[in-house]
């Protein structure tokens, strides 16, 4: 793995329009470190400009689980741990973090993630093949409180019609915000998509596999609520 991500900076490609992430420096421990250097070369995804085969990743045909933006992991490697029959692709670009998760994984011993450091979006472009995914997870993207800064969130009408061909008929989109301004934007985002079918009324109950996460109970101390948000691809 490089030490920084190599993104798209010159943003070329016209259908890249978010940038949804700053790069933060960030203190990488000696122990994640340690983590990327051991654990790279056998839970480490390196970005390619070409389709990944996830079965052959996994080396198993297992249902795929994509999780964008997993933070520092913990809640990954729980549903890891707790799903062992599905596989997961987590995706950040925040490097203490990929250490982390490298870690946990070491420590749990899974064999269920593979790890990317690079932008989401452009994996999602360039690297996954559509109807390859049975679920998507993204949990407390960033909420780019400022009105200015709206066009950085993620949860954009564009990018999820670029997100949906990539999960296949009967798999779910579950987001997550502790923002409700954002929640109702993703609703209003998932609601204007005829392939998908909202599993509740408007936002659903927290379902008993998501653990509480670390930017979630940050949110929380700060009084803030919690918004769940669970589509299913009809067609
Ligand atoms: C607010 S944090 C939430 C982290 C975690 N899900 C949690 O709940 O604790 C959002 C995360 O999304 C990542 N992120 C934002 N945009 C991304 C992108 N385009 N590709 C990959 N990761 C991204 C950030 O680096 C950050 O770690």
């Amino acid at each position: 793995m490089t030490d920084s991500p190599s993104f798209n900076d010159q943003n070329t490609d016209q259908t890249r329009s978010i940038r949804s992430f700053v790069l933060r420096q960030g203190h990488m421990t000696a122990a994640q470190q340690r983590a990327i250097d051991h654990l790279w070369p056998q839970f480490g995804l390196d970005y390619q400009d070409k389709l990944l085969d996830l079965n052959h990743v996994f080396q198993r045909p297992a249902p795929k689980i994509l999780e964008i933006g997993f933070g520092m992991g913990v809640a990954t490697a729980a549903i890891a741990q707790n799903q062992p029959e599905k596989d997961f692709l987590a995706i950040d670009v925040h490097g203490p973090g990929v250490g982390n998760l490298l870690k946990l994984i070491a420590e749990q011993q899974l064999s269920n993630i593979r790890v990317m450091r690079h932008d989401a979006v452009e994996v999602i472009q360039h690297m996954l093949s559509h109807n390859s995914l049975d679920g998507i997870h993204i949990f407390f993207p960033d909420p780019w409180h400022k009105k200015r800064h709206h066009k950085r969130r993620l949860i954009q009408l564009e990018f999820i019609r670029q997100l949906l061909p990539k999960l296949k008929t009967g798999g779910y989109i579950h987001l997550a915000t502790d923002w409700q301004e954002y929640a109702k934007q993703m609703l209003d985002v998932l609601n204007q998509c005829p392939a998908l079918t909202n599993t509740a009324t408007d936002y659903a109950e927290k379902p008993a596999y998501r653990p509480e996460t670390k930017f979630e109970a940050r949110g929380k101390r700060l009084g803030h609520g919690v918004w769940d948000i669970i589509f299913i691809k009809n067609q």
